[in-house]
């Protein structure tokens, strides 16, 4: 547009925005709904021609708290009024500290915690693995196949799954290796995944070269595969064993999504070092590196940080969230929700057999869906006709898993018990009406 070009003032179409975006923004760039949103509330969305929305995306796991939670727009108001940005490493402010205080004391573990705050997921996966390699000086890392870690180089190395995020950008980072996920649909047990680790350290590099294994507690791409208590507790215990960290990565898991706020207090195991970002502040791009004080300490000063990393606003909405999630008690409303969704789902899984399995961990929830109920035959194409026909009936919805076939929930934990119904009787009909 020039620079003295009226905008134009005729109304604006979701239709007309996409060939604006098709033209503008690099194709890589995916986008699930061909939809633009004009405006979001709590648990609800309008598009740009005002079209009402039921999420139950949250943006992809970051909206636990929901849309413009009004703690979190207050906080960042007040902390616009302020100053928005100095960069932590030249001019440090409380915030930042006062969070990593809160978040450090939440932590599992009876030992003492140090954080360091980033931008995205991503950047705190990176960071971990660096944090990990300073400490143990070994380079190795194991991750799990259908693990998601990110998009930058590193993060897409750990990540088991090729396409369509690793395909054409290789190649990765070396000494990373895969072992087997649980997956009991498909008969991997935990002695399965545990076995692969110790093939690893057989086969491909010595245990004293490896520096983490990195796991998470509920894989969130990969389609919300839980791990087995067993499998953090014998992972825990191998780690011990070899001088390895464990790497709990949070990103989609935690700030309370699974009814706990890390989700590996489920089993008791207590990391080495979490990577957290997503709900922590409700949408303002923050994440965190949270671990043993010893191994948080040993990269030298100077070798951690970043421009934006722990931005002042970003640090205030999510110590807003840590508040609203106290004064709403949102850890149990987490559980009540999943219970919820998970009751709701297994009463429409009695209805389709395609729904070959309805899984979770809190309000983490998740449905996989197979070709007549046959367990060796995904169906992505039926999970994208539901997640499409859903969609034009006003629900936002969201698939994952290796082989596309899962649809998960991620609907804010503030939304209320008759809006989640609502969205599950949108999702009954959206199976009626292609199933
Ligand atoms: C478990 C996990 N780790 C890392 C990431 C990467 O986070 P980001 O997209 O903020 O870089 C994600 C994103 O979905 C994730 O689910």
């Amino acid at each position: 547009m020039k620079r003295d070009a009226q905008p134009s003032l005729a109304p604006k179409t979701n239709a007309g925005l996409m060939a604006r975006r098709q033209a503008a923004i690099a194709r890589g760039v995916g986008q699930v709904h061909e939809r633009f949103i004009a405006r979001g509330e709590n648990a609800e969305v309008w598009d740009v021609e005002g079209r009402r929305y039921i999420d139950f995306a949250g943006g992809i796991a970051v909206l636990n708290t929901g849309h413009r939670h009004p703690r979190l727009v207050e906080a960042v108001r007040a902390q616009l009024d302020q100053y928005t940005h100095t960069c932590f490493q030249v001019m440090a402010y409380e915030p930042y500290v006062e969070l990593a205080e809160r978040l450090n004391a939440k932590a599992p573990g009876d030992f003492a915690k140090k954080a360091l705050f980033l931008t995205t997921g991503a950047e705190a996966v990176e960071n971990a693995v660096k944090i990990a390699r300073a400490h143990t000086k070994r380079s190795g890392v194991i991750a799990f196949t259908g693990g998601y870690h990110g998009r930058t180089l590193m993060t897409l190395g750990l990540t088991g799954k090729v396409a369509p995020y690793k395909t054409g950008f290789g190649p990765f980072p070396g000494e990373i290796f895969h072992a087997r996920f649980p997956d009991p649909l498909r008969g991997v047990s935990v002695d399965d995944a545990i076995e692969s680790v110790e093939l690893i350290l057989k086969n491909d590099i010595e245990a004293s070269r490896v520096a983490a294994i990195i796991i998470e507690p509920v894989q969130g791409e990969g389609g919300f595969n839980v791990a087995p208590p067993e499998l953090m507790h014998r992972l825990r215990a191998l780690c011990d064993r070899h001088g390895m960290l464990l790497i709990a990565d949070e990103v989609q898991t935690g700030a309370g999504r699974t009814g706990t706020w890390f989700a590996c207090e489920h089993s008791g195991v207590a990391p080495d070092l979490i990577t957290l970002a997503k709900s922590m502040a409700g949408g303002f791009p923050i994440s965190a590196v949270i671990g043993r004080a010893e191994v948080m300490d040993a990269p030298a000063p100077g070798g951690l940080g970043g421009t934006y990393a722990g931005s002042p606003l970003a640090c205030a909405a999510a110590l807003a969230v840590l508040d609203v999630f106290d004064e709403e008690d949102l850890l149990q409303r987490s559980r009540d929700v999943g219970e919820r969704l998970v009751a709701g789902l297994k009463r429409l899984a009695a209805r389709h057999k395609s729904i070959g399995d309805v899984r979770g961990l809190g309000a983490m929830v998740a449905i996989e869906l197979f070709e007549g109920g046959d367990l060796t035959r995904p169906d992505a194409e039926l999970t994208k006709k539901v997640v499409a026909e859903a969609a034009r009936r006003g629900l936002i919805l969201l698939s994952c898993g290796s082989h596309g076939n899962v649809i998960r929930i991620l609907v804010p934990l503030t939304a209320s018990d008759t809006l989640i119904d609502e969205g599950l009787t949108v999702l009954a009909d959206s199976f009626d009406a292609v199933a």
